[in-house]
């Protein structure tokens, strides 16, 4: 068997290694590394070496290969001191036994109550609008996803219930992830954290506290975490139940947020293929008619729109895994203790799976074209095992807000120049401003 070493990338620094342009622009150093060595190359961050993988083969197999010879919880630690031990921070037994869990809380058959709260909650954003004005899409995803979040899995009275305090508590959580720093240090940053913390456990304890007094009179996700076992039959503690709130909140905000607010981004980008998501919305959901599931299912256009987006810019561009036993990738042998990391963005531009894969042209997924079908060509949902478990939600999430939103407003884009801004939980665009104008509702 041979032991040849993944060559590594140029540049990096002594001791550091490629760990600052990791940080400040991994999409560059990705592409550098895939020009000089191909689908399989090193990087070093600071004393490790990681893996960088590109291809639906490869993919396959490190999300084949998750809980075996690779561990996804090491890669997720810095998670841990903001939302505990759970769902990608937690040891692979811990995960097995509360999964059971996730996949009740998103049983198809609950879906239609959510598509319900997010058709009141954008609809709420939209009234909020008014008649004309300048909004930046971008942060008013960020808004938005959490006020949909609040509904759909606390309820009608999330407001009050959880309260402005809760949010700002949630931002400084979010506030302090960082992949780089010992979680513990003494910073300003893990300090508000760990207060953050103590402040949004004291209104879950009152969350969940009168769900166990009074029952019938509630159906949310805190019900359901309190009335399901997990996998051995033990139920979750109070902490356990905030801990996975919380972990499902960082999981499907900043990264709904991101690919909303570019899917809306892209499309007023691209005129041309505009007309054709706002021809399907006339037809399919003319002003006045709200959004169910079935709806959403007659939606081409926009489906195709929001895996371009996937595809394009991945919200969840880096995902990582941390060897446990050698693995062999290719002619290679990578060692324990060594990283690997599937990166969205080489995968999702190769020209012998995508036409043209840096334009943006959503009918590559019509049924005519088929392209990437392959389930490990577009990674921007994960793959395998441990695939987005939101993934339905966030789909229907962002054709519920495009949907209503081009069926009510003509749009301006104002911003030019709108980049990626790499972020801890997740990508997003830099600011959006839109002119927005209410569309007549008679025409
Ligand atoms: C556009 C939006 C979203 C994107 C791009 C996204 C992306 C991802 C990716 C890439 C993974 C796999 C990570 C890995 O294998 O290392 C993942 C897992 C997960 N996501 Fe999402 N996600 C989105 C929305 C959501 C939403 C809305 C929720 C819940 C409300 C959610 C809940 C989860 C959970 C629970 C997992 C862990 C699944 C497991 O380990 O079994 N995600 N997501």
């Amino acid at each position: 068997m041979t032991t040849k070493t993944p060559p590594i990338v140029s540049g990096g620094y002594p001791v550091v290694g490629h760990a600052l342009e990791m940080m400040k622009d991994r999409e560059s150093l990705f592409k550098r590394g895939f020009r000089e060595h191909g689908d399989l190359f090193s990087i070093k961050l600071g004393p490790r070496y990681a893996v960088v993988i590109t291809g639906a083969d490869y993919n396959k197999q490190f999300y084949m290969q998750t809980d075996k010879e690779l561990n996804m919880q090491d890669g997720y630690q810095f998670l841990k001191a903001s939302f505990g031990e759970v769902l990608f921070t937690a040891s692979k037994e811990l995960y097995t036994n509360q999964r059971p869990l996730l996949q009740e809380i998103f049983r198809r058959e609950r879906m239609a109550g959510y598509i319900q709260a997010m058709n009141i909650e954008v609809q709420n954003w939209l009234d909020s609008l008014g008649e004309s004005g300048e909004v930046d899409i971008s942060a008013a995803m960020l808004k938005l996803t959490q006020f949909v979040a609040g509904r759909a899995f606390i309820g009608p009275h999330f407001e009050q219930e959880l309260g402005e305090v809760f949010w700002q508590q949630y931002d400084a959580i979010s506030n302090a992830l960082d992949p780089v720093l010992p979680p513990n240090l003494p910073l300003p940053k893990f300090r508000r954290r760990d207060r953050a913390r103590i402040k949004i456990r004291e209104v879950f304890s009152q969350l969940v506290q009168k769900r166990r007094e009074n029952p019938s009179e509630y159906e949310d996700l805190i019900t359901i975490l309190l009335n399901y076992p997990m996998k051995d039959g033990e139920f979750l503690s109070d902490e356990m139940i905030m801990n996975l709130f919380m972990g499902l909140l960082f999981a499907g905000h900043e990264t709904t947020a991101g690919q909303a607010a570019w899917t809306i981004t892209l499309l007023l980008q691209h005129p041309e293929y505009l007309k054709l998501v706002q021809q399907e919305i006339n037809e399919k959901l003319p002003f006045g008619s709200e959004i169910d599931g079935r709806k959403i299912a007659e939606f081409n256009h926009i489906a195709w729109a929001i895996d371009e987006t996937t595809r394009l810019r991945p919200s969840a561009d880096v995902q990582l895994r941390t060897v446990e036993e050698p693995i062999r990738l290719g002619e290679y042998e990578i060692p324990v203790g060594w990283q690997l990391i599937a990166n969205a963005a080489n995968s999702h531009t190769l020209p012998e799976v995508f036409t043209d894969p840096a334009v943006y042209d959503p009918l590559r997924f019509s049924p005519e074209r088929k392209e990437g079908k392959n389930p490990f060509a577009i990674v921007g949902f994960g793959g395998g095992m441990h695939k987005c478990t939101g993934m339905n939600f966030a789909k229907n999430e962002m054709t519920v807000i495009t949907s209503l939103l081009f069926q009510q407003f003509d749009l301006e884009l104002l911003s030019e120049d709108i980049r990626v801004i790499q972020g801890n939980g997740a990508n997003h665009p830099s600011p959006v401003w839109v002119r927005y104008t209410k569309k007549d509702s008679k025409s």
